[in-house]
């Protein structure tokens, strides 16, 4: 695979006023999720789950590819219908979470680093064979007393550059994604340092380790108050500090940077991207590679009725996806 087709895969994956729908939550993820609005963690559901989500009529205006988790990629359609093959044939990119989830850093309490670099270059080469096009890798960073510690960030943009690098070799787009979480009482302020500093160090890995940034898609946080900071902050604030960190710290070669939800609400999410992008023009596309945002409105819809509310929750599903989709373009409408 030559870099000009994983670049011509990123900018695919950022292509004007399109995103990312993210539903490769672990099989323990989902559950905490199927927990919450009482629907049983079988396999069969989390299958007929992701059909609805990716079958979602006309979902290809607005959404340019889906993150699956390696048994949704392994799953088809009740037709019979592989789901990567499904999304091609529509012209979705087929994405591939990769890592194996955190792990607490030795000597590092309450810090955390994401495993999963074993035997990656063969489950690589593997999900390049089952259609996937890019592949995802997350590391965490929590904001607390005395944390980040140097060590938690160094650790984990090293893994990421290494998973970066495989990814490439193996004909994979890799979406790096450094999320600095929103749990805690630190103030935007805070949000910024801690997000400037793994920024920095997570492209000097990447340079370290060879990586063409040509190919990489940057998966970022954004620059928020912590969830349980009395000051929260205006929608221009939040759009505001977020480009100015990414301006600081985030070559312009890059072909394209999007955002996860993080546990913002679905209309705070929309809003801060699409002020982002009213205020551009920017270095990157900047774009949406929403979880929760895209989804919890929807499993609701579907988890009170399967069979009953099939349709609704797509509608649903497409709301939200239009919605992004204008905000991509800093065109919403105001309807999340
Ligand atoms: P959220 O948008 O729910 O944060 O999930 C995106 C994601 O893929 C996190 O890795």
């Amino acid at each position: 695979m030559s870099i000009d087709q994983l670049a011509e895969t990123a900018r695919a994956m950022v292509a004007p006023g399109k995103g990312i729908i993210a539903i490769d939550e672990s099989s323990g993820t989902i559950a905490k999720r199927f927990a919450a609005v009482g629907v049983e963690n079988s396999e069969a559901n989390r299958r007929a789950y992701r059909e609805l989500l990716l079958t979602t009529p006309n979902l290809a205006q607005h959404i340019s590819g889906a993150i699956l988790y390696d048994e949704t990629l392994r799953q088809s359609t009740r037709d019979g219908v592989p789901f990567a093959k499904y999304m091609a044939e529509r012209g979705m990119i087929p994405g591939i979470k990769v890592d194996k989830g955190t792990h607490a850093l030795a000597g590092f309490p309450g810090e955390l680093v994401t495993e999963g670099l074993d035997g990656l270059r063969e489950r690589l080469a593997e999900y390049a064979r089952l259609g996937a096009r890019f592949a995802k890798w997350r590391a965490v960073i929590t904001i607390g007393e005395d944390m980040p510690s140097g060590t938690c960030i160094e650790a984990n943009a090293h893994a990421l550059a290494r998973y970066a690098a495989l990814c490439q070799e193996q004909g994979l787009v890799p979406m790096v994604e450094p999320e600095v979480l929103m749990d805690g009482d630190h103030d935007i302020e805070t949000c910024y340092e801690v997000t400037e500093v793994t920024l920095r160090a997570l492209f000097d890995a990447l340079y370290n380790q060879n990586v063409m940034l040509e190919g990489t898609i940057l998966k970022a946080s954004m620059v928020v108050p912590g969830k349980d900071c009395p000051e929260q902050a205006e929608v221009e604030e939040v759009a505001e500090s977020t480009l100015m960190c990414l301006k600081t710290a985030v070559p312009a070669i890059l072909p394209g940077i999007v955002f996860l939800s993080g546990g913002q609400s679905d209309e705070d999410a929309t809003a801060h991207l699409d002020a982002m992008n009213r205020m551009g023009p920017h270095p990157w596309p900047l774009s949406f590679s929403y979880g929760r945002a895209m989804q919890q409105a929807a499993l609701k819809l579907w988890a009170q009725d399967m069979q009953g509310n099939w349709q609704r929750a797509q509608q649903v599903v497409f709301a939200r996806a239009r919605a992004n989709g204008l905000a991509a373009l800093g065109q919403w409408d105001g309807n999340a």
